[in-house]
């Protein structure tokens, strides 16, 4: 609150403006808050996100299933509810009426005999091809991997195969198909993370499966018998890891009639800087197979907490919708939380672009997230770098900065506490380069990669003016250049909150329009 106050009055020292009128979003819109399973206490821990989704406890890793029906967006996660390190997974359960608030729902699906159940999807089968519901009440369908611990430690290879389960009652109930596996393994180890999704074009389900070093596409009329349909990737693309999570699904080209086919792919290791990441591949499907002629490796993200994220099926505003993991296999059993682990990245909008050097995704957090921001505006009109902009805050730890430059301009951001800690970012027009610096950004000493280098990519800006946006929920730096064509989404954990905002730059780099926002707790509506 002491924060909102500050930055209320900053704003009318700064823009000379008296108004009582609060320019946040949320006013007209219905007060909705997340629910806490009713036994777990909390949300309040330290480093505890406040508006993005974690587990009520213990340990998390892949958004899983990620599909709209009825009026609810599923959010199902490997999940293990023992321990706050990876373990035997289930399928966690949490669901939303608006991907900004979430109500966590019991686990969905247990490990059987099969094995322990690995990342997957779901769809909603309207024509009830698979016989499980009826027309009147389509099933939902989750197609996931089961992992068999026993046939892995016996040295075996074939440990990994493809099961179904369907709910009748959107979600709250499961029932495991007695048909199981429904893909069997023909001696492949790592054959999994089944996407599937229903293909208009050839009336059937198009499965997307990793084996190792490359996608396998699948079909089928009824989601119980599948068809291998072709293989892509074993020459293209990053292959400094195992190919993990595949996605694949149509996107219109920003500002033409073209369509084409996306498929993610997430590699861990191999990711530009260090560990875990996801590559996409921009190309064709016809039904049958995926081609491209990309050339270069192109990535999702940056930063080194964004894995194995995938998108929402059935999305009823027709929006691709992509989740990720925000934490990375390097060092995510060793981050210093205690009732849970990790987060998921905010939703975030894909949509893809063409430019001279071909076509590149953006992904950009949803509008709906401004329901949940309050605040002024700081700087109304340009101002030049030449002085550089500095404020303190009560606590920057659950807050927004955007800001519009110059994109050839050098500028640096850095958020600092008393205690001299810090996290900066640099974009670097000059290099065509951006930095995030981490190294000394509070506890990171958990594990070498975490605060070892600094991270880079490449910056290509594109129009007169660039718009930075950066996103900070207790432990995470989530960063946006130019609406989400650069992205850097980074874990943090400072021993006391962010309090000072400094903004510095090359002298031909302009400042403006800056904001900076509070963002409610969507787990305690008063925070
Ligand atoms: C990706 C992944 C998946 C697998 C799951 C197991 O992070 O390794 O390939 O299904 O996690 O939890």
């Amino acid at each position: 609150m002491i924060f909102r106050i500050k930055v209320f009055f900053l704003a009318l020292m700064i823009t000379g403006l008296y108004s009582c009128k609060d320019e946040t979003n949320s006013k007209a819109e219905p007060v909705i808050t997340s629910t806490v399973a009713a036994d777990v206490e909390g949300y309040d821990e330290t480093y505890r996100p406040q508006f993005h989704f974690s587990p009520p406890e213990k340990w998390m890793n892949d958004p899983n299933g990620l599909v709209y029906n009825d009026g609810v967006y599923h959010l199902f996660y490997q999940y293990y509810p023992d321990d706050i390190v990876w373990g035997p997974m289930h399928w966690g359960h949490a669901t939303s009426p608006d991907m900004v608030h979430w109500t966590n729902k019991p686990i969905a699906l247990y490990p059987d005999d099969h094995g322990l159940i690995f990342s997957g999807s779901a769809v909603v089968d309207k024509k009830n091809t698979s016989g499980f519901g009826s027309e009147e009440n389509p099933p939902l369908v989750a197609i996931f991997t089961y992992h068999s611990m026993e046939k892995e430690k016996s040295g075996r290879l074939d440990y990994q195969t493809q099961g179904i389960a369907y709910s009748l009652d959107n979600g709250e109930n499961w029932t495991k198909y007695e048909g199981n596996p429904v893909i069997g393994n023909e001696g492949i180890k790592d054959f999994r993370d089944p996407k599937v999704f229903w293909h208009e074009e050839t009336f059937r389900w198009i499965m997307a499966l990793v084996a190792g070093d490359h996608a396998k596409f699948y079909a089928s009329a009824n989601l119980k018998e599948w068809e291998l349909l072709s293989e892509f990737g074993k020459q293209k693309g990053a292959h400094g890891g195992v190919w993990e999570c595949p996605d694949l699904f149509k996107l219109p080209v920003e500002g033409s009639e073209e369509e084409k086919w996306v498929l993610l792919i997430s590699i861990n290791p191999g990711a530009p800087n260090g560990g875990s990441g996801t590559q996409y591949f921009v190309g064709d499907f016809d039904g049958t197979t995926f081609t491209t002629d990309q050339m270069e490796t192109k990535w999702i993200d940056y930063g080194m907490d964004n894995y194995a994220g995938v998108t929402y099926n059935s999305e009823p505003n027709g929006d691709r919708i992509f989740i990720g993991w925000m934490s990375n296999w390097n060092y995510a059993r060793n981050t210093p939380t205690e009732a849970w682990r990790s987060s998921m990245t905010l939703p975030r909008k894909l949509s893809l672009h063409k430019n001279e050097g071909g076509y590149y995704l953006k992904n950009f957090p949803l509008t709906q997230f401004d329901r949940i921001t309050k605040g002024k505006m700081l700087l109304p009109r340009p101002v030049s770098l030449e002085v550089p902009f500095e404020r303190e805050f009560e606590n920057l730890s659950q807050s927004e900065l955007k800001f519009l430059t110059s994109p050839g301009a050098n500028i640096s951001v850095t958020y600092s506490n008393e205690g001299g800690e810090q996290v900066c970012l640099q974009v670097l027009g000059e290099s065509s380069e951006m930095l995030f610096d981490r190294t000394r950004s509070g506890i990171v000493d958990f594990e070498d990669s975490f605060g070892l280098a600094v991270q880079k990519q490449p910056y290509k800006p594109e129009g007169d003016l660039v718009q930075v946006r950066i996103i900070m929920d207790a432990s995470s730096v989530e960063i946006f250049v130019g609406e989400g064509k650069h992205v850097f989404t980074n874990q943090v954990f400072p021993k006391q909150p962010y309090t000072k905002l400094e903004i510095s730059g090359s002298p031909d780099a302009s400042l403006d329009v800056l904001m900076i926002r509070d963002v409610n707790s969507i787990w305690h509506p008063e925070k």
